[in-house]
This record gives C-alpha cells, sequence and structure tokens, in this order.
C-alpha cells in the first residue's frame, strides 16, 4: 500500500484534498499531519476519520525532530504539501509567523524527505503553491509557468521562497518535485476571513460586507474540490521538475463577486431585492493589494488533459448552501482564540 503524507490536511483545501485521496485510492494511505492551527479543524474530515487507509497526526512541520522521526517511522512513499499560514492580510500583521511556517516549514519536510528517501525511484514531493508569487497583472494578460516570480506581500514572498526552496532540492539533490501555482479557491469548509465565506456569514448575520479600497481589484476564482482533482491528475501524471498552474478562466472584480453574492442571498433568504447590498461598506485598502490575478491553465489542459468541472454561478450556488447549512460550523470555528480579531476585522481598517 502505497503511504501518502498530506500535510494541512485539517485546512480548506487539505481536507478536500485528503477526502478525494482516501475515497478514491483503497490502496493508498493517507497520513493528514496537521497542527491544528486557528486554520486547521478536524471537523473538516468527520466523513473520512473512520476509513481504514486514513489517519492523523497532530504536529508541526516546523519542529525538525518530529518530522525526521515521523519520515524515519512511517517511510513515506510521497509528501503532498499544503500546511501553510494562508492569510494575506494575517501575513501584513505578522510576517515572522508566515516565515516561519511557509519557509522554514517547508525546508524541514524537503530535507526531511533528503534524508530519509534513500532510495527516491517512484517517490514524489508535490508542493502546493499559489499564483501570488508571480505578483500583479495590469489590464490584460495572464500568469504562464514562465512569468518570472515578483510576490509583494509577506504571505506571497514567503511562499515564492518555498517554491524556490522546492526548486533548488530538484536541482542540487535530485528529489523528485513537483509545483502547481493555482488561483483563488472557494468552496465549503473555507475559514471565514477570506473573502467569500466572509461576505456570505456577514449577509446572513446582517452585518457590514468590507469592500477593500473601490473593489476593483480582480481575482480568478476556481472552485476548491477542482483544485483537489487537478492536484490528484498532476500528482500522478505531472513530470517531475515541472510546474504547473492551475486556474478557472473565471476573472471576478470584487465588487461585482460582491454584488453577484447580495443578489443570490437575498433570493435565498427571501429578502427585498438590494436589501443585502445596502451592508457594502467601501474600507481601507490592503497594504500592497494586488490589483489582478489572472492563471493560464493552458499547459495543465493540454498537458494533462485537466479543465474546470464547474461554472462558478453553479459553485457558488453548492457554496452558498453549504454555509447556509452549516451555520454552527461557522461559529464553532471561529469561537477560538482567533475570535477576537475576526468579529473585529472590518472596524479594524
Ligand atoms: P488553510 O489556512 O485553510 O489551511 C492551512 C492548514 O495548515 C491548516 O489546517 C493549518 O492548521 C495547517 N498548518 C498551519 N501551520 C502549520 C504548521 N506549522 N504545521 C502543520 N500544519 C500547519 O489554507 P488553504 O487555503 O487550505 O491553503 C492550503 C495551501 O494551498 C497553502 O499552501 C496555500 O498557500 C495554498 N493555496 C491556497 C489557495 C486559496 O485560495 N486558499 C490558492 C492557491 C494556493
Ligand atoms: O490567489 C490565491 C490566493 O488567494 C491564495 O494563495 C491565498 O491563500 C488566499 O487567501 C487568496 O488570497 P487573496 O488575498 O486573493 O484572498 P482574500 O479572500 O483574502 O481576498 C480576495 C480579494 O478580496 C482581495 O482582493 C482582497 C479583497 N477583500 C478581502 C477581504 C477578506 C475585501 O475586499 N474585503 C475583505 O474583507
Amino acid at each position: 500500500m502505497k503511504k501518502i503524507l498530506v500535510t494541512g490536511g485539517a485546512g480548506f483545501i487539505g481536507s478536500h484534498v485528503v477526502r478525494l485521496f482516501v475515497n478514491k485510492y483503497a490502496d493508498c494511505h493517507v497520513v493528514n499531519l496537521d497542527a491544528l492551527t486557528y486554520a486547521g479543524n478536524l471537523e473538516n474530515l468527520k466523513d473520512v476519520e473512520g476509513k481504514s487507509n486514513y489517519s492523523f497526526v497532530k504536529g508541526d512541520i516546523t519542529d525538525e525532530a518530529f518530522i525526521d522521526q515521523l519520515f524515519e517511522k512511517e517511510s513515506f512513499d510521497a509528501v503532498i504539501h499544503l500546511a501553510a499560514e494562508s492569510h494575506v492580510d494575517r501575513s501584513i500583521m505578522d510576517p515572522l509567523s508566515f516565515v516561519k511556517t511557509n519557509v522554514l516549514g517547508t525546508a524541514v519536510l524537503l530535507n526531511a524527505a533528503r534524508k530519509y528517501w534513500k532510495e527516491t525511484s517512484g517517490k514524489l514531493f508535490y508542493h502546493v503553491s499559489t499564483d501570488e508569487v508571480y505578483g500583479s497583472l495590469g489590464e490584460s494578460g495572464f500568469f504562464t509557468e514562465t512569468t518570472p516570480y515578483d510576490p509583494h506581500s509577506p504571505y506571497s514572498a514567503s511562499k515564492a521562497s518555498s517554491d524556490h526552496l522546492v526548486k533548488a532540492y530538484y536541482d542540487t539533490y535530485g528529489l523528485p518535485v513537483v509545483i502547481s501555482n493555482c488561483s483563488n479557491n472557494y468552496g465549503s469548509h473555507q475559514f471565514p476571513e477570506k473573502l467569500l465565506p466572509l461576505i456570505i456569514n456577514n449577509i446572513v448575520h446582517s452585518k457590514p460586507l468590507p469592500v477593500y479600497g473601490k473593489g476593483d481589484n480582480v481575482r480568478d476564482w476556481l472552485w476548491v474540490e477542482d483544485h483537489a482533482r487537478a492536484i490528484d491528475v498532476i500528482f500522478h501524471k505531472g513530470k517531475l521538475g515541472e510546474t504547473y498552474n492551475i486556474g478557472g478562466f473565471n476573472e471576478w472584480k470584487n465588487l461585482d463577486i460582491v454584488h453577484l453574492l447580495c443578489r443570490i442571498m437575498d433570493k435565498k433568504l427571501n429578502r427585498p431585492e438590494g436589501e443585502s447590498a445596502k451592508l457594502i461598506t467601501f474600507v481601507k485598502d490592503r497594504a500592497g493589494h494586488d490589483k489582478r490575478y489572472a492563471i493560464d491553465a493552458t499547459k495543465l489542459n493540454k498537458e494533462l488533459d485537466w479543465k474546470p468541472s464547474l461554472q462558478f454561478e453553479e459553485g457558488l450556488d453548492k457554496t452558498i448552501d453549504w454555509y447556509l447549512a452549516n451555520g454552527e460550523w461557522i461559529d464553532r470555528v471561529t469561537s477560538g482564540a482567533y475570535k477576537e480579531y475576526y468579529s473585529n476585522q472590518y472596524v479594524s481598517r
């Protein structure tokens, strides 16, 4: 049986990746390693926790002695590395924790793989990264796999550093690696600090809907389960040493997406048309706010035959329904140490 270490499996994207691999591959044992920070919740994986090809280990990827022991004990065949600090606003407030987890944590994992994978045939270190490493686009153009790195936030700089380390381990030690850089994900189980779940939740509770600056920044949105499918495809068919961009060809201005959510939710909540849009509140812009992201996912489509399975409207509908049906999940995940920051966040700008 193949043993795969998934880091950050209790988080938003990680939980979808774990679920897909556990359910699809009975011949794989998935070990989910997660520190269970404010963003990690085992509740996200309730439906797989009893399965015989799944186990959970609580631990920190920056703890070198612990990671070394785990690699020695478990003899992993592959790693899918998602654990990270992931929220740009938090990286502006606390950059060093991003450097620690995203840069040091990735280096510790790479080094353990280098030390414990004596025979690298059949092994794979898959690093999950972001389109934010490429910086910001103007009105036109797309990020391709050869776009030069130009990160602007402490988050994206820490992810760019981790990507460079992964490439360095391939070039220097021949570690079998693959990297993917994905656009903005949306879907169930996303911590409600990120734009979509934050806006959905605030509409439900008739709270102000904070829009940074003029709301004219553009993001390219992809359904999280399509990201997980892309990871599956790249994991099995990707070429070693390569980078694959993942995106939905689905660009939206922030303000337009907030208006769209207001319209859909007025209907779902039986509110008069235009009611939720009155909650829109323009707040101070994010420092160093990247203007536009847009991914060219042609390589992944042409070489590995992946494309998104859902239209945005359908994905958004499913996503809103999930949050409406899981209000208690939101209450629980926001009731920890992070609650104070979360409940004050729109007024603090
Ligand atoms: P998330 O914040 O929801 O989850 C991160 C997970 O990592 C959590 O479960 C957390 O407990 C865990 N973690 C954090 N620090 C850890 C540590 N030191 N040791 C072990 N576990 C730790 O993040 P996400 O949105 O699911 O993103 C997952 C990965 O995908 C990240 O690497 C992120 O950079 C990348 N990514 C995210 C998006 C997006 O839109 N969310 C897009 C592209 C790429
Ligand atoms: O592009 C991929 C990246 O997408 C991932 O690497 C990150 O982990 C993920 O958090 C996401 O980063 P963004 O900064 O794009 O996502 P966020 O949801 O924080 O913000 C989306 C846009 O909405 C951005 O332009 C800022 C804006 N925004 C965000 C929040 C939280 C608002 O206008 N108001 C808000 O309250």
